[in-house]
């Protein structure tokens, strides 16, 4: 009777994922216990999982993680679309959802050159304004922003993606208008709104040696001129070949050398044929059936492919406890993901460690069973 008793237990905790009760019997541990030694668990949430109504997916993650990053409600467009407007309704769910689970709550992100909208650069003519008065729109909406969750938003992503490929400065209307000192002015601001908050420049593709030599030299610069800057986001959209995990070790290694943390901030695993050759959200590709060829599920050799990929993942950054501080997955479940709609629109991806019935998939055990060999 014991034995099934605890048969029952064990199985009720693996389906409702919920940290290990009884050594005898134990369930497999959730992500963000396998990796306490190490750094945080982290995802990125859409509405419906903070507001309650996915019940599935917030039962995972409340046992899963435990830091949470807004997939899009704190971004510009959301929370300012208009001069004399600020919205903070879904912002606000968002932050008590976090507070309520005790989560390290992230804010992003306060200046990109993506979803922001026009009227930022532009006065009531359409003409562009001058540095000025950016200048005074961007402190504006940093210190209202961060100003409200100050002691509450532990870490922002500051500026976002403003380099290019090549590691130069990203031609955007911020860098046009203001110039090269907008990101350490965005870090002054964002500092002075909330001293206690982590601040980070957060980007894709900074395992590529061109975009990382840029990055880096981004922050020395910042540093040598006493800008508070916390730490680095290694955004981490990859797929099952790029990047290599020696080329993630030297980045990883780089950044700390100078001082900074680093955060893998949006990690997925791409396993459909490439479309783009960039992380670039402006970027779209035509719709092609040979782009989308797992339509009606992931053949077995691939979903092992995709576990022993995430194992390595996991093997390069736990390499680096304590100096990498947090991995988040940019979505929960598969059916959510941003990848099933970009750079290709409808496609059916897979880059996720639960899948579209919310069940954790191959990759999830080979991640955990990375932290129990190792003893992270
Ligand atoms: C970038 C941004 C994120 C998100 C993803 C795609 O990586 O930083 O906010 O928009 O693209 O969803």
């Amino acid at each position: 009777m014991g034995k099934y008793l605890c048969f029952f237990v064990a199985s009720l905790a693996v389906t409702l994922y919920a940290p290990a009760q009884n050594q005898s019997c134990s369930p497999p541990p959730t992500l963000k216990d396998a990796y306490q030694g190490c750094f945080m668990v982290g995802a990125a949430l859409n509405p419906a999982q903070f507001t309650g109504q996915d019940q599935a997916e917030d039962a995972i993650i409340r046992a899963q993680f435990n830091s949470i990053s807004p997939e899009n409600v704190l971004k510009w467009e959301v929370v300012h679309p208009q001069p004399d407007v600020y919205d903070f309704a879904l912002a606000d769910k968002y932050v008590e959802f976090g507070q309520r689970n005790h989560m390290f709550i992230i804010g992003h992100n306060l200046v990109w050159h993506s979803q922001v909208p026009p009227w930022v650069f532009e006065d009531d003519k359409g003409t562009r304004v001058n540095r000025k008065v950016l200048l005074q729109r961007m402190r504006n909406h940093i210190q209202t922003v961060v100003g409200r969750y100050k002691g509450r938003i532990a870490g922002w992503d500051v500026v976002n993606e403003a380099l290019d490929e090549d590691g130069t400065l990203r031609n955007s209307p911020w860098e046009k208008i203001i110039g090269a000192d907008y990101i350490e002015n965005a870090f002054r601001y964002a500092h002075q709104a909330d001293p206690q908050a982590l601040l980070y420049y957060n980007d894709y593709s900074l395992e590529n040696e061109a975009k990382r030599q840029g990055a880096l030299e981004l922050v020395r610069k910042l540093k040598a001129k006493g800008v508070p800057i916390s730490g680095v986001g290694l955004q981490g959209h990859t797929s099952l070949a790029w990047p290599s995990a020696e080329q993630i070790d030297t980045t990883i290694t780089e950044f700390g050398k100078l001082g900074v943390r680093v955060m893998i901030t949006e990690l997925d695993v791409d396993v459909l044929p490439s479309a783009s050759h960039t992380a670039d959200v402006a970027y779209n590709a035509a719709s092609d059936p040979k782009l989308n060829p797992y339509p009606n599920g992931l053949p077995d050799a691939v979903q092992q492919e995709l576990s022993q990929r995430y194992s390595d993942l996991f093997r390069t950054y736990a390499k680096h406890c304590g100096l990498v501080t947090r991995v988040t997955f940019w979505g929960v479940t598969d059916k959510d993901s941003w990848k099933n709609n970009w750079p290709v629109k409808g496609r059916t991806n897979y880059p996720l460690l639960f899948d579209r019935n919310d069940r954790p998939k191959p990759a999830f055990d080979a991640v955990i069973q990375l932290a129990l060999k190792r003893g992270c």
